[in-house]
C-alpha cells in the first residue's frame, strides 16, 4: 500500500453515498481509474457516461495506458455522451464528442458506432433528446455515469435551476458558464450559449455514479452539493438521491468546508 493509501479515508453519507477523500489530485486519479477499470473488467460497467473538464484528464490518461499496456480491454464498452454545446457537431473541433475521443475513446478503441452523441444539432433537441433517452434504455441503461462538478454546482451541463426530474434536453448556459468556458475558447467564434445535457433525472438512472471532485476552488460547492438541503440552485446536490449507488472521490483540498461533517458520518476506512 502507498504512502498516499494510508492517508486515505472512507465515509458513509447520511443518505448513503460514500465518500473517498485522498490526500491529493493524482490520489483521486488513480483511485477513479481503478474503480472504474475494476467496474469495466468485472463485466458491471459496460455503457458508460463520461464527462469533460479538466477533472477526468489524469483519469483518462490512467485508463488509456492500462488499456495500451493490456492490463484493460475496453473494446467492449459503450459510451453516451453526457452534455454538448448547441449546434456543434460531433466532428467540430471544440466540441467535446472531439476532445472526448482524443483523451480516452480514441485509445480504449471505442470507435463511433459505441459513442452516441447527445442530439446537439437537432431542430428540436428536446424530441430528439427522448429518442436518446430511448437508446439508452434499449441498451439496457447505464451502468457507470461518471460526473464531475462545475464551479457552480453543475452536473453534466445541468445549470442551476434545472429539476430533479429533468431529462435530455435543450438549455441555457449560466453566465458564469459562459465565462468559464470562454477562458479556453478560440477567439475566433462565440462561445455557445445553448447545450443539451442529460438531465438528472437521466443520470439519476445509471446503475452507479462516480462524482469526481478536486481542488480547493471547489470546496464550498462541494459542502453545499453533500451537506446543505438539496437544491436546484445547486444540481449536483440531487445526486445524493442515488443512495449507495453513488461514489464521491473527493481530494482533501475539494473536502476542506466538509471537514466539520465527518465526525458525524459512519467511518468505513
Ligand atoms: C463542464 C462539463 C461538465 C464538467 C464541468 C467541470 O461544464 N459540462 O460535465 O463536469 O465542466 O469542469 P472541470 O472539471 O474543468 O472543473
Amino acid at each position: 500500500m502507498t504512502a498516499a493509501a494510508d492517508q486515505s479515508t472512507t465515509w458513509r453519507h447520511p443518505e448513503g453515498a460514500l465518500i473517498e477523500i485522498v490526500p491529493t489530485a493524482e490520489a483521486l486519479d488513480a483511485r477513479a481509474a481503478d474503480r472504474v477499470a475494476t467496474a469495466i473488467g468485472d463485466g458491471s460497467a459496460g455503457t458508460l457516461a463520461l464527462p469533460t473538464g479538466s477533472t477526468p484528464v489524469g483519469l483518462y490518461r490512467l485508463l488509456s495506458e492500462r488499456v495500451r499496456s493490456g492490463a484493460l480491454d475496453m473494446a467492449g464498452v459503450v459510451v453516451f455522451q453526457l452534455d454538448e454545446f448547441r449546434d456543434l457537431p460531433g466532428d467540430h473541433p471544440q466540441s467535446f464528442a472531439v476532445w472526448l475521443r482524443q483523451q480516452i475513446l480514441d485509445a480504449a478503441g471505442i470507435g463511433d458506432d459505441r459513442f452516441h452523441l447527445v442530439p446537439a444539432t437537432a431542430i428540436d433537441p428536446d424530441t430528439s433528446g427522448q429518442a436518446f433517452e430511448i437508446l439508452i434504455d434499449r441498451g439496457g441503461g447505464l451502468d457507470l455515469a461518471v460526473l464531475g462538478l462545475g464551479d457552480n454546482g453543475h452536473v453534466a451541463f445541468n445549470e442551476p435551476g434545472s429539476a430533479a426530474d429533468s431529462r435530455t434536453r435543450l438549455l441555457t448556459l449560466s453566465e458564469e458558464t459562459i465565462v468559464q468556458t470562454g477562458r479556453t475558447w478560440p477567439s475566433t467564434s462565440p462561445v455557445p450559449r445553448e447545450a443539451v445535457t442529460m438531465g438528472i433525472a437521466t443520470l439519476l438512472e445509471a446503475r452507479s455514479i462516480l462524482l469526481l471532485v478536486k481542488g480547493a476552488a471547489k470546496s464550498r460547492i462541494v459542502r453545499r452539493t453533500l451537506v446543505d438541503p438539496p437544491t436546484a440552485d445547486v444540481p449536483g446536490s440531487f445526486m445524493r438521491q442515488a443512495g449507495e449507488r453513488l461514489t464521491v472521490i473527493l481530494d482533501q483540498a475539494a473536502a476542506a468546508d466538509i471537514q466539520g461533517e465527518l465526525a458525524a458520518w459512519e467511518r468505513l476506512g
